[in-house]
């Protein structure tokens, strides 16, 4: 019987690089994304194209409450159990510390935080024993020199949560692991101005971001590696903090 995996962001970036791996590997995905249903439906096709399983994409944005439901009802629907979950989705704001508001900052905290959390709590009959969870971090969670504090903290609490999550997942045979990138070429680095994005190869030791494939083979790793329990793999290509 084919493996499963859900990757939440799954449809572009490090979670689609997730996904084209596990895929490769056999696995049947479940992506989700939050409001780009054009470019899922084209990661669908592509993927399901290049490894041969089934992919499934279904909007759910970790900024809403309600989208834990329409994970969950999807897995019970479609009578689906998981061997691995990537909570990968996550969000910042950069505004400012004199303008932040509490809104922006309870934002940032429920989809990065609160979100996973209750969307394992939700769905965790739904992973089989012996299954994986692994979260995407930050190394900005490690090293406090993000731009945002909510983004920081959060990744910070994403990191701990990996590291308490390994009592309450003991009882069902369910592993649970976290990445923290340094700096990965996604759409949301690409974006950045040409001089931030020097002064980050500057301060990287290898002097250039990570891409997403490489990246995607240590979650493969975490999912697969059955002695992996409670890590948080930083991947950040030597990054010096100056
Ligand atoms: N890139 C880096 O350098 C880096 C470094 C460390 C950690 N991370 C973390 O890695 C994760 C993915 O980042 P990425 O760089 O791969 O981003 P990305 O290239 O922008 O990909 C984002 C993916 O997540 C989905 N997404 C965005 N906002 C969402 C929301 N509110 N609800 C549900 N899905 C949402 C997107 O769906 P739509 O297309 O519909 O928006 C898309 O599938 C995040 O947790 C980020 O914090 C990234």
């Amino acid at each position: 019987m084919k493996k499963y995996a859900l990757i939440t962001g799954g449809t572009k970036g490090i979670g689609k690089a997730v996904a084209l791996c596990l895929g490769k590997a056999g696995y049947n995905l479940l992506l989700t994304y939050a409001t780009d249903s054009v470019l899922a439906e084209e990661t669908q096709k592509e993927l399901s194209g290049l490894c041969g399983v089934k992919v499934s994409v279904v909007q759910a944005d970790i900024t809403q409450r309600v989208a834990i439901g329409v994970i969950a009802d999807y897995l019970t629907t479609h009578d689906l159990l998981l061997d691995a979950v990537v909570m990968n989705a996550g969000l910042t704001c950069r505004d400012p510390f004199e303008q932040m508001t509490m809104e922006s900052w309870e934002k940032v905290f429920f989809g990065n935080v609160h979100f996973p959390v209750f969307l394992l709590q939700r769905i965790i009959q739904q992973i089989k024993k012996e299954g994986s969870v692994v979260f995407t971090g930050s190394l900005m969670g490690i090293q406090p020199h993000s731009v945002s504090l909510a983004y920081g903290v959060t990744k910070g609490a994403v990191h701990s949560l990996v590291k308490n999550l390994v009592k309450f997942l003991e009882p069902y045979d369910v592993r649970v692991n976290g990445v923290a990138p340094g700096f990965v070429d996604t759409e949301w680095q690409k974006t950045k101005p040409a001089e931030i994005r020097r002064n980050i190869e500057n301060k990287t030791s290898l002097g250039r971001f990570c891409e997403p494939e490489e990246l995607a083979e240590v979650y493969k790793m975490l999912i697969e590696n059955k002695y992996f329990n409670g890590e948080i793999v930083v991947v950040d290509g030597g990054y010096l903090y100056k």
